[in-house]
């Protein structure tokens, strides 16, 4: 089966989780990176109202080609109780009828609040999603 990791990340964890995964299961990995890029003030000030709306951001290419793979893992951070919008940005990247699961990454390991906004916005993808899990950042 020929799997992809694709991710966002502001800090590095969620690289660092991605990086991982992708060793674990042998798939590509990809970073998507947003056009406008976030700093820790402009992330709340203007990342959080948009994850709350699930809102996608135009991101800087080259932009994978995921119609080559049989699953596609997303992970983003969780901001404000919702996935940073380039989550949302990797969603429209998703071919419909890809196999998807989520790692949502956040220091309360807690994105219950979203998860059935999320399962909504993958079917609505013409997607199926396969597992929708928490990872709860370590910290140093
Ligand atoms: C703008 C912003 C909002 C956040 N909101 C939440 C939140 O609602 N719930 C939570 O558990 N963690 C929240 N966090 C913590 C991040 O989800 C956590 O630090 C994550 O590991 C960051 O991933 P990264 O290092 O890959 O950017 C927030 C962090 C930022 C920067």
């Amino acid at each position: 089966m020929k799997t992809a990791v694709v991710y966002f990340s502001l800090g590095g964890s969620t690289r660092s989780y991605a990086r991982a995964e992708a060793d674990a299961r042998q798939a590509a990995l990809f970073e998507v990176r947003p056009a406008q890029k976030y700093n820790p003030i402009t992330a709340f000030v203007r990342g959080c109202p948009a994850a709350r709306a699930q809102k996608s951001v135009p991101l800087i290419g080259p932009l994978p080609n995921l119609s080559e793979y049989d699953r596609v893992v997303l992970m983003a951070p969780v901001w404000a109780g919702f996935p940073a919008p380039p989550f949302n940005s990797m969603v429209e990247l998703l071919p419909r009828g890809t196999t998807v699961e989520i790692l949502l990454v956040s220091s309360s390991g807690d994105s219950s609040a979203c998860a059935d906004k999320v399962r909504e916005q993958i079917q609505n993808a013409g997607c199926t999603l396969a597992a929708q899990r928490d990872i709860r950042v370590m910290r140093r």
